[in-house]
């Protein structure tokens, strides 16, 4: 018989992609959203506009990770055999303005859905989107499955804590229960506020001459930068072990906002040098000398991770995956989208 999963955050960037990849493995996926007065799946409209797999390969579902009745109601009658929490407020920024909606979501809807598990007389194995920004400020250059968290945001700290639950869950309950650790991914279907999307959207609109500037925050930060569609498929593998276990999914090569910056405009031909210092640093198009990227600090944050790298050894080695898609070519994927979707 085939598979069924459940995915939370299926309308994000990675529940479009995962949702992809089970429906091509033949799975049955069921979907949860959240009401809302528009009904907006555009990541997932071209498997929902299909009737074929409307019809027999996915479902969707109003429910919400901060309420326990509706999360309660679909586990507690469904025999899933694996469960994905993607649902997330995934912004950091935005979890320092909302740290108690990011705590909610983050934290107890992981717990709302273990919870539900264990009451439930099935099985279903658990996957907890974790993440690299729980490792904070670490001081080693690269962050492993060892690696102590040391979270300096509200969504840091929330996933640290769903984390910490996760292990717990699967210690006192013995359940199948496992915490992806992934480091940044990006694609075209990235949320437009995140920063590698806010450049390729903002480069191609500057390219054909529809914007002037663009305005970012810390340029010096580094992030470890992969292909969503890639990251999903560790997921997956995640999922089919015979034991629960923990796994960084990561490059290995770290690369700043500056670059990334920089990359993009090539793409469009333009040489961007970079003068100036912090709030006062500048990116000027080396031709016309063209003032192109500005700081405004108003997209600093109170306290920031400065620089994330990870090490996917284990992933590699026991999972038998690793990043195709390097920093070049992401960025490459990614401009060629927003220049041809403008
Ligand atoms: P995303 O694009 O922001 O998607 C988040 C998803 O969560 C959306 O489907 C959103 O629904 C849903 N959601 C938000 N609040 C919810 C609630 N109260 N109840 C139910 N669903 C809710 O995030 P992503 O980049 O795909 O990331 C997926 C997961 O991996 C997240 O948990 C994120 O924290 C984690 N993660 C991401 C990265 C990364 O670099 N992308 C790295 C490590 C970990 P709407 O469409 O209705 O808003
Ligand atoms: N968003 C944003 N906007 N970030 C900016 C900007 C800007 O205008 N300018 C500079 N940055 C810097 C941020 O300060 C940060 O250092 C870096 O760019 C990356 O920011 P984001 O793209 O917002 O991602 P993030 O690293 O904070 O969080 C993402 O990755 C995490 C994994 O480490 C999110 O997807 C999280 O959900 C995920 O867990």
């Amino acid at each position: 018989m085939n598979k069924s999963a459940l995915i939370t955050g299926i309308t994000g960037q990675d529940g479009s992609y995962l949702a992809e990849l089970l429906i091509n493995k033949g799975y049955f996926v069921y979907g949860i959203i959240r009401p809302s007065s528009l009904f907006r799946i555009d990541r997932i409209d071209h498997l929902y506009s299909d009737k074929n797999i409307r019809e027999k390969k996915l479902k969707l579902i109003y429910a919400d990770l901060s309420d326990s009745s509706s999360i309660n109601k679909i586990i507690l009658n469904n025999n899933f055999d694996e469960i994905y929490n993607l649902g997330a407020q995934s912004h950091v920024l935005r979890s320092f303005e909302i740290p108690e909606y990011t705590t909610n979501i983050n934290s107890l809807g992981a717990i709302r859905i273990l919870d539900s598990i264990k009451n439930s007389n099935f099985k279903s194995k658990f996957y907890q989107a974790t993440t690299s920004e729980c490792f904070g400020n670490s001081e080693l250059p690269f962050q492993n499955e060892q690696t102590t968290f040391n979270p300096c945001s509200p969504y840091g700290a929330a996933k640290a804590y769903a984390y910490n639950m996760t292990k717990n869950y699967i210690k006192s309950y013995d359940m199948f229960a496992t915490n992806g650790i992934l480091f940044n991914h990006e694609s075209p279907r990235r949320g437009e506020s995140f920063v590698t999307r806010k450049i390729t959207i903002s480069v191609s609109k500057i390219h054909k001459g529809l914007q002037d500037k663009l305005y970012l925050g810390n340029l010096s930060s580094t992030r470890d930068w992969g292909y969503a569609k890639e990251y999903v498929e560790a997921m997956w593998l995640m999922m089919q072990q015979d034991k629960p276990d923990d796994f960084v999914v990561a490059t290995g090569e770290s690369h700043s906002v500056r670059e990334f910056c920089t990359e993009s405009f090539k793409y469009v031909d333009i040489d961007i040098e970079w003068v100036g210092k912090k709030e006062n640093e500048k990116g000027i198009n080396k031709k016309n000398g063209k003032v192109l990227v500005e700081v405004d600090p108003k997209y600093y944050r109170p306290t920031e991770v400065h620089s994330l790298r990870g090490d996917f050894s284990k992933a590699e080695k026991l999972l038998g995956w690793k990043p195709k898609t390097k920093f070049k070519d992401l960025v490459k994927l990614m401009m060629k989208n927003d220049i041809d979707h403008l």
